[in-house]
């Protein structure tokens, strides 16, 4: 049993983990880790989360990317944490937003919202728990198969996850040996509100879209591979591989 690990169970930190795919990997980590998860949101009334209680400790925050205060309240949060015994092993930032935009919509207002959750966000969360984390800990970022085929009715967000493709190997090489970083370029998983789950399953080689399963699978697979750092996995069934 590593030192960072209580009564047999690592810790890890789920940023974005009330929903969607956080909230799918809070359900599954939870067998076998301590957990905080972080919202923009109020946790009341999850009562998911004191299920999982029942078995693990959990911690949820608030960490809001539009909120003046998101350093220092993320810097007090992890000293609480520090201070009251956690030590952080693990850490997966889920955070993010999807949205439409074409070409002749952008405006810097827009851009800006795409990029601070997509990509300052994610940045700022790295630098505050980097320091922070245990000797061997993995730092697991998700980004987007529009790594290697852009969606072109998303560009800032494309550009947003290609700015955290960068992110990953330069991360690896600043806090090696210590920590390893390791990224995920996703395809659908749980579809977009709108978009059409078989269409997108027909744009694959495997012809499924993914389940939140898939990322589980992996992060635990990166989290268990003590020689992989600095890598981007692509889990997309074959997407980036289809002729357009
Ligand atoms: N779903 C997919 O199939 C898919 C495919 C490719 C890539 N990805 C990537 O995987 C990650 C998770 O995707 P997802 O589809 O589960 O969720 P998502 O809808 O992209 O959002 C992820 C989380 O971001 C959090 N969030 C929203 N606004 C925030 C803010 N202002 N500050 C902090 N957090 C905020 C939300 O939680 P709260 O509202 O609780 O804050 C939400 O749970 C994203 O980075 C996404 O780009 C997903």
């Amino acid at each position: 049993m590593v030192q960072s690990e209580r009564n047999g169970r690592a810790c890890w930190v789920l940023v974005g983990g009330r929903q969607r795919l956080g909230r799918a990997l809070a359900e599954d980590l939870a067998r076998d880790h301590d957990l905080v998860l972080t919202s923009s949101g109020s946790w009341d009334g999850e009562s998911w989360v004191e299920e999982l209680a029942e078995t693990a400790r959990i911690r949820t925050l608030q960490w809001d990317a539009g909120s003046p205060d998101l350093v220092s309240r993320m810097m007090a949060d992890l000293d609480t944490l520090q201070a009251q015994g956690w030590v952080i092993s693990g850490v997966v930032l889920a955070a993010g937003t999807f949205p439409e935009s074409p070409l002749g919509t952008w405006t810097p207002e827009a851009l800006e919202t795409t990029w601070r959750l997509n990509l300052s966000f994610p940045f700022l969360c790295a630098q505050a728990l980097a320091p922070r984390l245990t000797e061997g800990a993995c730092l697991q970022l998700l980004l987007d198969t529009s790594l290697h085929h852009p969606w072109l009715k998303r560009l800032p967000y494309s550009a947003a996850k290609a700015g955290l493709a960068a992110l990953v190997p330069g991360l690896a090489q600043l806090l090696a040996p210590r920590v390893r970083v390791v990224g995920h370029a996703l395809g659908t998983l749980l579809p977009a509100e709108g978009s059409d789950p078989a269409f997108l399953a027909s744009r694959t080689l495997l012809q499924r879209i993914g389940e939140p399963a898939d990322l589980c699978r992996a992060v635990r697979y990166a989290a268990d591979s003590p020689f992989l750092t600095g890598e981007i996995l692509t889990l997309d069934g074959g997407r980036r591989w289809v002729d357009r």
